[in-house]
């Protein structure tokens, strides 16, 4: 039997930032294509994750461990440079990345998948917050990264640029990448092999949507934000701890494909067809290609 090696492991972390402990007993893993997403309230500690996935916290309790190739992070603030256009920064990070063949066709096929096409030529100071979360986001398209990091990255979205996004997350994660996303925009999590929650600093939930949905008595994933207060971090941490001993889902299959979809309550991913090559499948060979 194949043995598939988690992407990320981590199991039971805590982070100092200073004086405070910012993080503490967070336990998931990421499999090659999966498309995960992390929510918690605000200050709850999604964004410090992230960091210490990245190397930027010392880990002062549990084991982390992570990909030897490198993590790609769209972080919450976007770091742009302002008088360059969306198609000279994919253009000029191509070739920082090393990638020297076919550059311009694959500059246009990840202004094309991120829907960018028509404002390619303007400064990027110009473009609105959406759009440059959407030159960010193209960046790290540019990277083979096994691990995606993005910190909040449909928050200026528009709903159908929203939706769009995590159907591309969704797409690229099938093509072998773990995505990781934080997120407060509840409405489109379906698409999500797993969501982690994390509750002022601790991991109080990871399973899968439709898990999340009953382990929270919710009927929608944006309800759970609600429901946090009504008990303390110890007692939800508690009743995680009895969810997972009676799913054992960190030991799951974890082949995204053996996943029980979405049930018919709920908004389902349509299923990609496999007819010809998705626009994500054909970047990522353009840019596995240049990268050879
Ligand atoms: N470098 C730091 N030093 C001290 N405290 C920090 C540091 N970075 C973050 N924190 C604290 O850690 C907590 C978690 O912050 P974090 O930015 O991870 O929250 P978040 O969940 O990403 O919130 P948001 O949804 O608003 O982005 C907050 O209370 C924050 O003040
Ligand atoms: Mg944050």
């Amino acid at each position: 039997m194949e043995i598939l090696i988690p992407t990320a492991n981590v199991k039971n972390i805590a982070v100092r930032c200073g004086l405070t402990t910012c993080l503490n007993d967070v336990t998931f893993n990421i499999y090659p294509g999966e498309f995960c997403a992390l929510i918690g309230p605000s200050g709850s500690g999604k964004s410090v994750l992230f960091e210490a996935l990245l190397g930027f916290h010392h880990i002062s309790a549990g084991t982390l461990s992570k990909p030897t190739k490198a993590i790609g992070l769209v972080p919450q603030k976007d770091e742009l440079h302002e008088n360059i256009s969306p198609k000279e920064a994919l253009k000029i990070n191509a070739s920082l990345r090393g990638i020297t063949q076919e550059k311009e066709k694959l500059v246009q096929s990840v202004l094309q998948q991120v829907d960018l096409l028509d404002h390619q030529h303007k400064p990027i100071r110009k473009l609105s917050g959406g759009q440059k979360k959407r030159v960010s986001i193209a960046l790290e398209f540019l990277s083979s990264s096994q691990l995606l990091l993005l910190d909040e990255p449909c928050a200026s979205l528009d709903p159908q640029l929203e939706l769009q996004q995590m159907q591309l997350f969704r797409e690229l994660a099938s093509q072998g990448r773990s995505i990781l996303i934080s997120t407060h925009k509840t409405h489109n999590l379906h698409f999500c092999h797993c969501l982690l929650v994390i509750y002022s600093g601790t991991g109080i939930f990871y399973g899968t949507p439709e898990q999340a949905i009953n382990h929270f008595h919710v009927t929608q994933v944006s309800e759970i934000y609600g429901q946090l207060k009504k008990r303390s971090v110890r007692d939800w941490l508690s009743s995680y701890q009895a969810f997972e001993r009676s799913h054992r889902f960190l030991s799951r299959s974890p082949y995204p494909s053996q996943h029980q979809p979405p049930s018919s309550t709920e908004k389902v991913a349509p299923p990609t067809q496999q007819k010809k090559p998705t626009k994500a499948e054909d970047i990522l060979k353009r840019i596995e290609n240049a990268n050879t």
